[in-house]
């Protein structure tokens, strides 16, 4: 039977969206549909049934009755005998998702939205100089240190220590990025076909990540308007679902940007530890508060069981491939093993330069946050200044804007922007049950010269989705330069 999202929540979640003029059926289907939509009712969830819904929505059982029709007739909610009515998303033509999000290969002066790494920081050639001179003293050994590093293993404990975990060397593994932290984590963590939950949005890449280790994701709707863990929803499904882990981003959450206060991390840790759920928390965007706020503790402080993945790749580079996992001591066996069954370690002279790299974060971090900052706001002016209607929540960290479609899809989006060789990640693929091809991530890290080319495209794009051209077939019409765009069969 597919767990019950109860009436009050469902109250809650379209109430505030009720008003307004036209059949209240009508109203009522549409709160309800933009609410699927947004991933908040996600698939596969069963909604109250309409005798149950009328007292909380304050409507008649015929008013409630003709919206879950309407709804039914537009493909969002299916019945299913002895299961009520149980939300669905619609197909979305071209939107085959499967969450693996990749640099995209595109041609010479195509701009890549697909991806949220920028370019290095000032500091990483001077970093790996350095790390170069120190290399000689290893290679008379094996240069295999599958648990990473001594001296890197220390610097990142340190880190931890300084930002309210207190860690020792010997809870740290190095691993090849934080994504690879989340598998050797989950390996370890679950077996196939156990519950794992999952904030929606998410990151596509750990959604694959969860699959691929054969979890049965969970999904937790956070709220990404009000940026919000919604503690008492997230209570339910821990109790409901029956889940063993949770993969959680609790800093500058990709891709919303949003970041758990220090209150919510007590009531979410709380949640977690009745119930004996282990978070697996990646903690990759943590050091990009692009206004240089103080940041609340790790989310680790509050879960003594909690698995906590991070890396260099956000901070400082990509390209390292440095990444970690900090495990409580009891767990590290487990931890190490798992890790042997995928790869033996990460090279040297990157754990070197991360050494050097991390001995100069904060002067790195500061130039590194300015810059991603200066990116953040030019790209924000220029949408509201060209497409007013998308909303955009200012994010104070992170790498990315999260926007709001003021109709239509973001697939029809992404499809038409690749006429203006622009390549974009649609919102379905963020969302770990369906929905969000209202929403659409705006990465801020390319350099100023191509990000200014950005809203432009979009805008050309976006006229295309307005006026149904966003098939992916031919386009005729001239390019902002007169010239004629190019064409995409
Ligand atoms: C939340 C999150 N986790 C993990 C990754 C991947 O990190 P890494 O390159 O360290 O594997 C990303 C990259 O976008 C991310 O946003």
């Amino acid at each position: 039977m597919p767990a019950l999202a109860p009436a009050s929540r469902v109250a809650d979640l379209v109430l505030p969206a009720l008003a307004g003029d036209g059949p209240a059926y009508a109203r009522l289907a549409e709160a309800l549909r933009r609410t699927i939509v947004d991933g908040r009712l996600p698939q596969g969830v069963r909604l109250p049934s309409e005798r149950d819904l009328t007292g909380p929505v304050g409507l008649s059982r015929t008013t409630v009755t003709r919206a879950y029709a309407e709804l039914r007739t537009q493909g969002y909610l299916a019945t299913r005998r002895g299961s009520g009515s149980v939300v669905q998303v619609p197909r979305v033509p071209g939107g085959r998702v499967d969450h693996l999000l990749t640099p995209a290969a595109l041609d010479e002066g195509a701009l890549d939205l697909t991806i949220t790494a920028p370019g290095a920081p000032a500091g990483i050639a001077d970093a790996y100089a350095r790390a170069a001179e120190d290399l000689g003293a290893y290679l008379c050994g094996t240069g295999y240190y599958p648990s990473g590093l001594p001296v890197l293993r220390e610097r990142i404990a340190d880190r931890f220590t300084t930002r309210g975990l207190a860690t020792t060397p010997d809870q740290v593994l190095v691993t090849p990025g934080a994504l690879a932290a989340v598998a050797i984590a989950l390996r370890a963590l679950i077996q196939r076909r156990d519950r794992v939950l999952v904030e929606t949005p998410t990151y596509p890449n750990a959604i694959a990540t969860l699959e691929g280790a054969g979890a049965r994701i969970v999904p937790h709707p956070i709220d990404h308007v009000d940026h919000d863990w919604e503690v008492d929803a997230l209570a339910r499904t821990v109790q409901q679902s029956g889940v063993r882990a949770a993969y959680l981003i609790p800093d500058f959450h990709n891709p919303t940007g949003a970041l758990m206060s220090s209150a919510q991390r007590g009531d979410v840790g709380r949640v977690l530890r009745r119930h004996g759920v282990v978070p697996v928390v990646d903690e990759s965007p943590a050091e990009l508060a692009l206004e240089g706020q103080p940041m609340p503790e790790p989310l680790g402080a509050h879960v003594p069981d909690a698995v906590t993945a991070g890396s260099a790749s956000k901070s400082f580079w990509g390209g390292l491939r440095v990444g970690w996992l900090r495990v409580p001591r009891s767990r590290m066996e487990e931890m190490a093993a798992s890790r042997l069954r995928l790869d033996l370690g990460v090279p040297v002279l990157e754990q070197l330069v991360l050494v050097h790299l991390l001995d100069r974060a904060d002067d790195i971090l500061l130039e590194h946050r300015a810059r991603l900052r200066e990116r953040r706001d030019s790209l924000l002016l220029a949408l509201r200044a060209h497409l007013p209607d998308w909303q955009v929540r200012v994010p104070a960290g992170g790498m990315s804007l999260w926007c709001r479609l003021p109709e239509g899809s973001s697939t029809a989006l992404a499809a038409a922007a690749r006429h203006y060789d622009v390549a974009l990640a649609a919102g379905p693929n963020f969302a770990a049950a369906g929905g969000l091809d209202g929403w659409i991530r705006l990465p801020f890290v390319l350099p100023p010269e191509q990000l200014e080319q950005v809203v432009p495209r979009l805008v050309l794009a976006w006229e295309d989705v307005l006026a149904g051209r966003s098939g992916g077939g031919r386009v005729d019409a001239p390019d902002r330069g007169g010239r004629q765009r190019r064409i995409i069969a």
